[in-house]
């Protein structure tokens, strides 16, 4: 059997697998990274969506053997400690989430649309997302929440001084 090396979640893993098996197979039944859905096995639905290499792929479209020496994020892999990803927050503040089946794979391909369109127009949301089906929300308000979360994250990425909250008064003189 082939042996891989892939790294999910900054930890890096090696392993035997048949060169049949789907990276979601990998990454729910041998890393327990069940936080990663299966909702059709067929590439229609995205809930089986991670970032490979930076971009998102939907898992059960990829053999585990084509993520060999690759970088796999999943939905696990967006908090740091105790703190949410801002996108995670968004959903949350939003409620942008029923059942919470397409949740992970929402995550992580609105975080992946960002990454050409940093501040999308609701259109460009609905567009983005559109390998993402959800059966429970009617969108909207998973798309309030891709904005909210874009505005979020471009906050936490600009210069601390163009911060209005983190911006200092000047010393009473
Ligand atoms: S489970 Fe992968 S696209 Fe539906
Ligand atoms: S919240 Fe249920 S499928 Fe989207």
């Amino acid at each position: 059997m082939p042996r891989i090396t892939v790294s999910v979640d900054g930890v890096t893993y090696e392993e035997e697998v048949e060169p049949r098996l789907l990276l979601v197979h990998l990454l729910r039944d041998r890393l327990g990274k069940t936080g990663t859905p299966i909702g059709c096995d067929t590439g229609n639905c995205g809930a089986c969506t991670v970032t490979l290499d930076g971009r998102s792929a939907k898992s059960c479209s990829v053999l585990a053997v084509q993520a060999d020496g690759s970088e796999v994020v999943t939905i696990e892999g967006l908090a740091r400690g105790q703190e949410w990803h801002p996108m995670q927050e968004a959903f949350h503040a939003e409620h942008a989430l029923q059942c919470g089946y397409c949740t992970p794979g929402m995550i992580m391909a609105a975080i992946d649309l960002l990454k050409d369109d940093p501040d999308p127009s609701e259109e460009a949301v609905r567009r983005g997302l559109e390998g993402n089906l959800c059966r429970c929300t009617g969108y909207s308000n998973i798309v309030r929440a891709v904005q909210r979360g874009a505005r979020e994250m471009a906050r936490q990425e600009a210069p601390r001084e163009t911060r209005p909250e983190t911006r200092q008064e000047a010393p009473a003189s």
